[in-house]
């Protein structure tokens, strides 16, 4: 094989890793992963944390089923902030916009790719003890 074929062949193999849909299954790992980082940040941040300080801790675990019910509720306190200038924080919007983007994926695209192995709503609300 010539040189130049080989490093075709390279390149082709690494726009296929590039290109290849990531499964649902990693895709909602990371949006909760982003979710749960960013629900701390707005607790924690001076310019949101007076606005957000009655929401409890959120902490995202996609395998436990109690996670839709309790996105519902999430997206719906944060679209309902009290204060108008959290409401048009950039921040506080893309984390909904996520939040609703996380649901629709694992209620309607995820097709038996998920298993829920818990229904534990307590748990969504402590950090976990050893992260998966
Ligand atoms: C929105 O909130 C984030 C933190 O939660 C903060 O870093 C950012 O400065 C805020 N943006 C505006 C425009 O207030």
């Amino acid at each position: 094989m010539s040189l130049c074929q080989q490093a075709l062949l390279l390149l082709s193999c690494a726009v296929l890793t590039l290109c290849y849909p990531q499964t649902c299954y990693t895709k909602v790992l990371s949006m909760g992963r982003e979710i749960t980082e960013r629900a701390a940040e707005l607790k924690r941040n001076p310019d949101t944390e007076r606005c957000t300080a009655h929401l409890s801790d959120l902490y995202i675990d996609v395998h436990n089923a109690c996670i839709m019910p309790r996105m519902r509720r999430y997206i719906a306190l944060l679209e309902r902030l009290p204060d108008w200038h959290c409401m048009r924080n950039r921040t506080v919007q893309k984390q909904s916009a996520t939040a609703r983007q996380l649901h629709h994926i694992m209620a309607y695209r995820c097709h038996g790719e998920l298993h829920f192995s818990t229904d534990d709503c307590a748990a969504l609300e402590h950090k976990p003890r050893a992260s998966t």
